[in-house]
C-alpha cells in the first residue's frame, strides 16, 4: 500500500546554476506545484536575485514552492566573490573550478534535506550535478536526471559514445556517419563533441556518466511530436525511462510571467512592446545569442553591418560583457543613428519570450541553444542558425535538415577552434543573405513559415491537457508516488 497522495509529494529540483539550465527548471518547479506537489528549488543568493520577480509572484499566488538559497562558497573554491553563475566567470579558465565548486553545495543541501519532514519524495537534478546522487540514495529518493538539450543531440552523443567513436577518433574534423540514426547524417567530433569530452575533464565526465547510469530516469525538455523517433532511440540506446515534458517555456502564459524569466530584464517590457506595436506583422528580425557565448567585437560589428545592409527592422541583443569600448565607439559613431528608425539594440538581458511571441516578429537569429529554439518554435518562428559550441551544431542540423525551419548562416567550426585574432566567422554578406532568405516573402520563405507554424501548434498541444507532455508530467508524478520514500515508521527509526 502506498499512503502518499500527490498533495504530500515533495520534489527537490537541483539545477546547474547557469541561465540555460535554471530557466527550464524554474518553469518545471511552478508546473509541478500547479499540479499539486510541493517543490523545493535549490539555488544561491545571486541566482535567487535574478528571479526575484518570479519568487514574489509565486508567493502571491500561494504555489507551494520553497526557493532554497544555499551559500555558494566562491572564495573557498577559488572563484571571485559573487561568481555564482556560469555567465559571471571571468574567463573560461574558471569553468572547471566552477564545476568543482558546485560539489561544495553537497553538505548544505544534505542538511536541508535531512531537516525536511516528511521526507522529500523525489529529486530532479541537472545532468551536471552528479554530486547529488549519493544524497538521493541516502534519503532513499528516486533521482531523475534533467536534460536541457534536444533529444536529437543527446541520442547522437550517446550513440557515438556507445560505438566507441570518441575513443577511436584522433582528428576532431574527421567526418563520421552516426550509426543507427533514423536517417544517415555526417558529423565530426568538433560539432558533436559529447559532454566534457576534453582533456582535464575526465573525472568530471566519468562522474556525470556514472550518476546518469544509476539514475532512475530522465526528464527532457522536448515533446513527442517533435522528436519521436529520437526519443524512442534514446530509450533503446540508454535503457532509461524517459519523460518528455516540454516545451517548458509554454508554462508562462501571461506577459508578466514571460517577462520575468531568467534574469532581470535590461529593458522595460512595455518599451519593447510599444516599439513592436508600430511594426508590420512578421517584419522584425530578433537577434540574440543566449547567455554564455561571447561574440568578439569584430564579429559584432560585422553583424551590425549585415543587419544594416538587410534593410530589415530588427531587435538586437548584445550582452553586457560584449560592450567593449571598441563596440561602444562603433555603435555610437553612426550605426545607431543610421538604423534609428528600424533597429532597437538591447544591452543586457532581454525579455525573449515576450519578444518572440509578438506578431511583429518574423524571424530569429539564434545561437541554437535548446531553450531559445523551443521558445521560438512555440511561437512559430523560422530561424537563422548560428551555432557556437556543444550541442548547438546538432540543433542546427535538426532545424535546417530535419525540420526545415532554419537557414544556416554558414558557421562551420565551434568558436573555440578559431584563434581569437582570426576574421569573423560570418561576414556581413553572409548575414545579409541569410536575413533576406529567412524574411523572404516568396515561396521558400512561406513554406518555411508554414512548417514553423505547424510545429508551434504541436508544441502548444503537447502542453495542453491531454497532450503528450501534459500526460508525461502526470506519469512522472505517478512514478514519484509509487517509488518515493513514504514509510513513516522507517523515518521514525532514523530520526
Ligand atoms: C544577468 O544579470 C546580471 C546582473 O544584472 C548580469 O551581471 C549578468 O550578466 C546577466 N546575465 C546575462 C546572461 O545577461
Amino acid at each position: 500500500m502506498n499512503g502518499l497522495s500527490s498533495r504530500k509529494l515533495h520534489f527537490i529540483l537541483v539545477p546547474l546554476i547557469a541561465q540555460g539550465h535554471m530557466i527550464p527548471m524554474v518553469d518545471l518547479a511552478r508546473l509541478l506545484a500547479e499540479r499539486g506537489t510541493r517543490v523545493s528549488l535549490i539555488t544561491t543568493p545571486v541566482n535567487a536575485a535574478r528571479i526575484k520577480t518570479i519568487v514574489n509572484r509565486v508567493e502571491e499566488s500561494g504555489l507551494p514552492i520553497d526557493f532554497v538559497e544555499l551559500q555558494f562558497p566562491c572564495t573557498e573554491a577559488g572563484l571571485p566573490e559573487g561568481c555564482e553563475n556560469m555567465d559571471l566567470l571571468p574567463s573560461e579558465d574558471y569553468l572547471r573550478t566552477f564545476f568543482e565548486a558546485m560539489h561544495l553545495l553537497r553538505e548544505p543541501l544534505a542538511r536541508y534535506l535531512h531537516a525536511q519532514r516528511p521526507r522529500p519524495t523525489c529529486m530532479i537534478t541537472d545532468m551536471c550535478n552528479p554530486w547529488t546522487a549519493d544524497l538521493a540514495r541516502e534519503l532513499r529518493m528516486p533521482r531523475l536526471i534533467f536534460h536541457g538539450p534536444s533529444c536529437f543531440s543527446l541520442t547522437c552523443f550517446a550513440l557515438m559514445q556507445q560505438h566507441g567513436i570518441y575513443d577511436r577518433i584522433t582528428d576532431d574534423f574527421e567526418p563520421i556517419l552516426v550509426p543507427e540514426m533514423p536517417q544517415p547524417f555526417e558529423v565530426t567530433k568538433a560539432i558533436a563533441p559529447g559532454f566534457f569530452n576534453v582533456p582535464g575533464w575526465e573525472k568530471i565526465r566519468s562522474g556525470i556518466q556514472e550518476a546518469e547510469s544509476t539514475a532512475d530516469g530522465v526528464v527532457m525538455n522536448t515533446f513527442d511530436d517533435l522528436e519521436h523517433s529520437y526519443i524512442e532511440l534514446y530509450k533503446k540506446v540508454t535503457g532509461k525511462k524517459v519523460w518528455t515534458i516540454g516545451p517548458l517555456s509554454l508554462y508562462n502564459k501571461d506577459l508578466d510571467d514571460k517577462a520575468a524569466r531568467g534574469n532581470n530584464s535590461a529593458i522595460d517590457r512595455h518599451r519593447v512592446m510599444d516599439w513592436l506595436e508600430s511594426r508590420k506583422p512578421k517584419s522584425v528580425l530578433y537577434v540574440s545569442f543566449g547567455s554564455i557565448a561571447q561574440t568578439r567585437p569584430c564579429q559584432l560589428i560585422e553583424i551590425g553591418c549585415g543587419l544594416e545592409a538587410s534593410n530589415q527592422p530588427f531587435i538586437w541583443v548584445i550582452k553586457d560583457v560584449e560592450r567593449t569600448p571598441e563596440v561602444d565607439k562603433w555603435l555610437s559613431e553612426g550605426f545607431e543613428e543610421r538604423v534609428s528608425t528600424r533597429g532597437l539594440v538591447i544591452t543586457g538581458w532581454a525579455p525573449q519570450v515576450v519578444i518572440l511571441s509578438h506578431p511583429a516578429i518574423g524571424g530569429f537569429m539564434t545561437h541554437c541553444g535548446w531553450n531559445s529554439i523551443l521558445e521560438a518554435m512555440s511561437a512559430g518562428m523560422p530561424m537563422i542558425t548560428w551555432p557556437f559550441f556543444g550541442d548547438q551544431f546538432l540543433n542546427e542540423k535538426l532545424l535546417v535538415d530535419v525540420l526545415g525551419i532554419g537557414v544556416a548562416v554558414g558557421v562551420k567550426v565551434p568558436f573555440h577552434y578559431v584563434p581569437k585574432d582570426s576574421p569573423p566567422a560570418a561576414k556581413r554578406d553572409d548575414i545579409q543573405k541569410a536575413v533576406s532568405r529567412l524574411m523572404d516573402e516568396g515561396e521558400e520563405g512561406e513554406e518555411r513559415r508554414k512548417r514553423a507554424k505547424e510545429l508551434a501548434g504541436k508544441a502548444v498541444r503537447a502542453m495542453e491537457e491531454g497532450g503528450s507532455s501534459f500526460e508525461n508530467i502526470a506519469l512522472m508524478i505517478q512514478y514519484a508516488l509509487e517509488h518515493g520514500n513514504d514509510d513513516p515508521e522507517e523515518e521514525e527509526h532514523n530520526v
